[in-house]
């Protein structure tokens, strides 16, 4: 049994999509639906529609992938609209929201708010790839800032989705920021920032956007990401969820997820490079896990991460 709460949202399944990869059109949000994904989560969405960057702007290697996507999305209202008809896969249906201002995202919060059948927004305070834009994340004031109005509109679920932090005290600062709001899950980790992936043969970046510095996930993050989950689920306070996104591309992977504390975990790289069939393999992976340790649920290791 892998069933799970994000919040005060119930799941079938502990594994689901990261924001990003393939669930930015309608077709990719229905092949969602129809996987094994345990919910429906949408690319980060801003006021208006955007067509991103450059190409070309996603790479991926064995060790995994960089991008400098820069948002192209179809806008928050697309996918307020397909809210409704999502709800025939019987999951989640999760909002992505990334406002290129405080003022955008409050726009589209309180619209969001008066919308029906969605279970839950993600508010995505960490993304790298917009020049001239700061990831919000980094800026400690500048999330208390944030939090203060957002947390106003509070009829759905709100998470927020984080940068990976390096330095403990950064985990506690922010710890101690989020543990003031009605925040209901908190999604550790958005990609390495601005990272640098080069070709050696040609000599040149692989991506065009930013001279080639771009976010960077897969198997170069899943120690980052392992630490970030663990440290939030150690600091924030215990009725917030921590879901965890960072390097997960079997079941193992899921697993040292939740013996950190994520209460679910989403695919991002290895989605991107498998497509929808990865949330069944992964699921069985885990099952199959499981059954060797006799564990019957999540909740009999989640969070149980043994010191030497
Ligand atoms: C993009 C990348 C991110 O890591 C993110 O959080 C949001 C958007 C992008 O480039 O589209």
């Amino acid at each position: 049994n892998l069933s799970t709460t994000v919040g005060a949202v119930s799941l079938n399944s502990c594994i689901y999509n990261a924001s990003g990869p393939k669930c930015t059109t309608k077709e990719e949000l229905e092949n969602i639906g129809k996987s094994f994904s345990a919910a429906i989560l949408t690319k980060s969405s801003t006021l208006e529609l955007r067509t991103g960057n450059p190409s070309p702007r996603y790479f991926e290697n064995e060790l995994g992938s960089i991008n400098s996507m820069g948002l192209p999305n179809q806008g928050y209202q697309f996918y307020a609209d397909l809210a409704t008809s999502m709800q025939q896969y019987n999951k989640p249906y999760f909002i992505s929201v990334a406002g290129l201002s405080l003022e955008n995202n409050l726009v589209m919060l309180k619209h969001l708010n008066q919308v029906d059948n969605i279970d839950a927004i993600e508010l995505n305070l960490s993304c790298p790839n917009v020049p001239g834009k700061p990831q919000t994340g980094y800026d400690f004031e500048r999330t208390q800032q944030v939090l203060d109005q957002v947390c106003k509109f509070d009829r759905h679920s709100l998470g927020i989705k984080l940068p990976p932090y390096f330095d403990l005290i950064h985990f506690r600062q922010m710890a101690d920021i989020i543990n003031q709001y009605p925040i209901k899950f908190v999604t550790c980790v958005n990609s390495i920032g601005n990272g640098l992936v080069i070709d050696v043969n040609t000599e040149q970046v692989v991506i065009k956007p930013k001279n080639g510095f771009g976010g960077v996930g897969g198997d170069y993050i899943k120690p980052t990401a392992l630490a970030n989950v663990r440290q939030f689920y150690l600091l924030l306070r215990d009725d917030i969820d921590i879901i965890g996104s960072g390097g997960a591309k079997n079941g193992s992977d899921v697993f040292e997820h939740i013996l950190c504390g994520a209460s679910a975990v989403q695919i991002g790289t290895q989605y991107m490079r498998e497509g929808a069939n990865c949330f069944e393999r992964i699921e069985k992976e885990l099952k199959n896990l499981m059954a060797q340790k006799n564990y019957q649920s999540i909740d009999d290791f989640k969070g149980k991460l043994q010191s030497i």
